[in-house]
This record gives structure tokens, sequence and C-alpha cells, in this order.
């Protein structure tokens, strides 16, 4: 694929953008300036810098963020930042999106991808995709509160009672609660259901993806192929 073609494709621009960048000659290829907007390439596993930021070909976009505090997942927020300001511009010029929202206070594994099927995926009812939260109560804990979450709690508008597939106390006022559904505020509604209040919600994990220990507040990672592979793998959810 063209030079052009290829950098248009990873989000850098129209092709006259992508064009003049090359121009410009801030775009290298095996550390070399490549000023020829026609050089032809290997798009699979073709890698280039611009301004010194190394990039590689990717025909998706599949990212983690560890979402701080403070931010809204939305394009056009109201009282915080974006998460999408954390975010690099060839990223956003590819249309990436959230894939479901996080409250604005909650912490934790986000997702982002420009692949509609993938965010159809991890966001439909139906799949039922388990995600786990660390969550901070107001109150110690008891085995009442775990055992009406895991019964399922009846929450206002929502047709039937919701149930947390798995509840572990890890301290007096933390719990570890899995769910499967996304709805509007659903962990902070279940617990008020059970008799608490959330005060921190953190999530560490989404299907079989854990929140990478060493990524940062604030910091995203591509997610690679076995990224991919590990989110798809988690441990069937049982019903009763
Ligand atoms: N449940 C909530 O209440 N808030 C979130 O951000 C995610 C799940």
């Amino acid at each position: 694929m063209q030079l052009e073609r290829l950098l248009r494709s990873q989000g850098f621009g129209s092709r006259p953008e992508c064009r003049a960048l090359v121009y410009s000659g801030r775009v290298r290829v095996g550390g070399n300036v490549c000023d020829d907007p026609f050089a032809e390439y290997e798009a699979a596993g073709f890698g280039f810098t611009v301004d010194e930021e190394p990039w590689i070909f990717r025909k998706n976009v599949y990212l983690a963020l560890n979402k701080p505090g403070n931010y809204e997942c939305s394009q056009k927020p109201k009282h915080h930042p974006s998460i999408y300001s954390l975010l690099p511009r060839p990223v956003l010029t590819r249309g990436v999106q959230a894939v479901g929202r996080l409250d604005e206070d909650t912490t934790g594994l986000l997702l982002l991808s420009d692949d509609g099927q993938f965010i159809h995926t991890y966001t439909a009812p139906k799949k039922k995709i388990p995600k786990v939260y660390d969550v901070s109560v107001k109150h110690p804990l008891n085995d009442l509160q775990l055992s009406l979450l895991l019964a399922g709690v009846q929450l206002n508008d929502e047709p039937a009672p919701i149930a947390a597939v798995a509840c572990e106390m890890r301290a007096e006022r933390l719990l570890r609660m899995t769910v499967t559904e996304g709805k509007y505020h659903l962990v902070k509604r279940m617990i008020a259901a059970a008799g608490n209040r959330v005060e921190g919600l953190n999530r560490i994990s989404v299907g079989g993806l854990s929140l990478p220990d060493d990524l940062p507040v604030g910091k995203w990672i591509w997610l690679e192929a076995v990224d991919l592979h590990r989110l798809r793998q988690y441990p069937p959810v049982c019903f009763t």
C-alpha cells in the first residue's frame, strides 16, 4: 500500500494532509526519512515513526485505558474532562469509542475500539460478559448484604431482580463483585438496594482481561491478539 494511504488508514488525516506530512520529512521508515508519499509498503506489520513517535499498522484499534476518576466517558463532557482527551489524535481520528461507559467517578479498565462488531459484542446484554469491580462501601459489609446481592435485588425501573454473579468480601468495607449487565449506575444501585453505599468503584476486569498492574492511571495500551484472546476466555457464568 502507498505510504500516503497507509498513514490515512492509521488516522493521520486526509490524503493531502498525509502527503504533506511525508513531504515535510516527519515520517521515517526503518529509521530513515521517507519523503515519497507513493512509496509502496506491505501493510501487515508495517512500522514507522511520525515526529519520532513509533506506530505499527493496525487494521483496527483496540485499547485498554486505566480510567482516572473525574473523567467522563463522553465526547461532549459536561463537568469533567473527557477520557478521549487522554488518547492521541490519530486514534481519535479513527473514531475510537468507549466499549460501554463508566461513571465519571469510576476508575479502572475501560476498553476502546473503532470496531463496531467488537463494541457490540462487549456491550450487548445478551452476551453476559462478566465485569469485575472492586467496590469500597460506606458501611461494614455483612452476610445479609452479600446474600441479597447474590440472590438478586429489585431496582427501580427494572422488570426483574438483578443478581451479582459473584461477591467476595475482601475487607470490612471492600467487596469484589462480578456483574454481567451494563446498566446505568448498576453497581451503585445494587449496593444501595442491598442496604449499603458505594464510596469507590474500580473495574479490574472485563471478560478474561484484567487491568494490567503496571498500567498507570490515565494511561492506555494497545490490546494485542493475545489480549483479545484473553478477553474472550473467561470461566462460564453460571445462572441458577
Ligand atoms: N456500575 C456503576 O454503578 N457505575 C459504573 O461506572 C459501572 C458500574
